[in-house]
């Protein structure tokens, strides 16, 4: 099925400043389909001069938006919310064109994206603030809820839509006003999310969106760490860039949010129902071709269970239809880049050179294409190999043989991250126990798929701090205002 948008205005070239699409910098980076490597469109490869503009739009427009009544800010974004779910189709296509994802999930993600916006709609109104009972007489005092200001939001490639939309809903929900820069490999849903927010009514100024390539990235992104006006960073990807934007927001003090590195265990208990383990798995791994940052990375089955395990898992994931987008049938899709593909590959030949033995997949899949790599799963993992101290970001499930509940927990903390964590059981007693042992955000217990707009998403340790989704989520784009009336008496 051709990847034809109904709506091709959708796909936009141009930065979008000051509720204008702007025609500088001629510059241009190219925006390729990852499953053929065709160049689908260009887009501004901007540097500092895009960054100061979009910025002073920002700026200029905060102290406006701010007033806008929350009811009113609350009705923009729902309305945002319709236009997404009425161009699911269409933004769907935009997504598996250029991030590859299968197509029904491309427009899974289009629902996810939406349920974000939807909710920080509904949040914008209950942004309430407290009154305080005075400790001393003739006084009131006030904890006011008040938006943080100009927000810089970097997104990432895998969820185009979606982590575009828990950034940015939360933040004109707030009442902040937004620069965004979006993923140089994805740029385009973002582009047409801007542009669906400008046509749902939100002001001039308030979204601003410069794109740029991975070697211009910095000069952007050095511009709204230095000054002063932009008040909060939230950033998905890698830890080592988490950190550089923690210790370059210090000068100006930002607040941050940061969604980093995961390096996710899934654990499967003896008393574990094997059967729902192992689609609970398929959920969680498979999902996006394994290119989430909540996906298990290591996977620790007990001795009991492991070959029932091992052998309906390899059956199922050797079964995976693996193609293009624009085949209906397709499951997993092209990796993002070849970069992507070549870090698969080495973490398995090194975790075959260390003993590991391949009971599906281990293969790139060169017939289909240069990005393709078949669903593997290994057996003999253990703690000395890449995939488990590093995230694979593929669809790869290296399984590792356990004991013992202390050993396993011992083995699923020896991490730096802490962002997701899975496991499987049926004893009631056990479940809480390892719930509470696990150093992690974000606990699955029997269930492979856990995120959702209402929960807390964000990680502990390395996996970074601040929480995207739910009420949290809104709370990381404000601050608290005390102010105390005297002279009441
Ligand atoms: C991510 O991989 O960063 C997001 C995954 C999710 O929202 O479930």
């Amino acid at each position: 099925m051709p990847l034809t948008l109904t709506r091709t205005d959708l796909i936009r070239s141009a930065n979008f400043i000051g509720g204008a699409w702007s025609a500088t910098p001629t510059a241009r980076l190219a925006v390729t389909d990852p499953a053929t490597g065709d160049v689908i469109t260009e887009v501004p490869d901007s540097g500092a001069p895009e960054a100061r503009a979009a910025l002073d739009a920002a700026h200029n427009a905060f102290s406006a938006w701010r007033k806008v009544p929350a009811k009113q800010r609350a009705a923009i974004v729902k309305r945002w919310n319709d236009l997404v779910l009425a161009h699911q189709d269409d933004l769907g296509k935009l997504i598996s064109l250029e991030q590859g994802k299968p197509l029904a999930e491309g427009k899974g993600e289009v629902a996810y994206a939406a349920s974000y916006i939807e909710w920080f709609g509904e949040e914008a109104t209950r942004m309430n603030g407290e009154v305080i009972p005075a400790p001393l007489p003739g006084r009131r005092m006030f904890a006011l809820r008040e938006p943080v200001g100009v927000v810089a939001a970097i997104t990432p490639w895998n969820f185009p839509a979606a982590m575009i939309a828990r950034k940015i809903a939360p933040a004109l929900a707030a009442g902040c006003t937004v620069v965004c820069k979006p993923a140089e490999d994805t740029p385009l849903t973002s582009l047409a999310l801007v542009l669906l927010a400008h046509e749902a009514g939100v002001p001039p100024g308030v979204l601003n969106i410069v794109t740029a390539s991975r070697e211009k990235t910095p000069e952007v992104v050095d511009v709204w760490l230095d000054d002063a006006r932009v008040r909060k960073i939230t950033f998905t990807g890698s830890t080592p860039v988490g950190k550089h934007l923690a210790r370059r927001s210090a000068d100006t003090l930002k607040k941050l949010s940061l969604e980093l590195g995961g390096n996710a265990p899934f654990i499967v208990f003896d008393d574990a129902d094997v059967d729902a383990a192992v689609e609970g798995f398929m959920a969680a791994k498979f999902r996006n071709g394994g290119q989430t940052c909540v996906c298990p990375n290591r996977v620790f089955v007990h001795r009991a269970v492991f070959d029932a395990f091992a052998a309906k898992l390899s059956a199922r994931v050797g079964a995976l239809k693996v193609g293009p987008a624009s085949d209906p049938a397709s499951q997993i899709g092209p990796m993002i880049n070849d970069r992507a593909v070549e870090k698969i590959e080495r973490h398995v030949q090194d975790a075959v050179a260390k003993g590991a033995k391949v009971l599906t997949g281990g293969k790139r899949l060169s017939e289909l294409g240069a990005t393709y790599y078949a669903p593997t799963v290994l057996a003999g993992a253990d703690a000395s190999m890449q995939c488990a101290c590093e995230e694979t970001f593929g669809p790869v499930a290296p399984l590792t043989v356990f004991d013992d509940e202390a050993e396993v927990i011992a083995a699923a903390n020896d991490t730096p991250f802490g962002l997701a964590a899975y496991f499987y059981s049926q004893n009631v007693r056990r479940i809480w126990r390892v719930a509470d042992a696990l150093e992690s955000g974000i606990v699955g217990i029997n269930e492979g798929a856990i995120s959702a707009e209402a929960a807390p998403f964000g990680g502990v340790k390395e996996s970074g701090y601040g929480r995207e989704g739910s009420t949290h989520g809104l709370e990381d784009y404000l601050h608290i205002k005390y102010v105390c009336q005297g002279q009441l008496d």
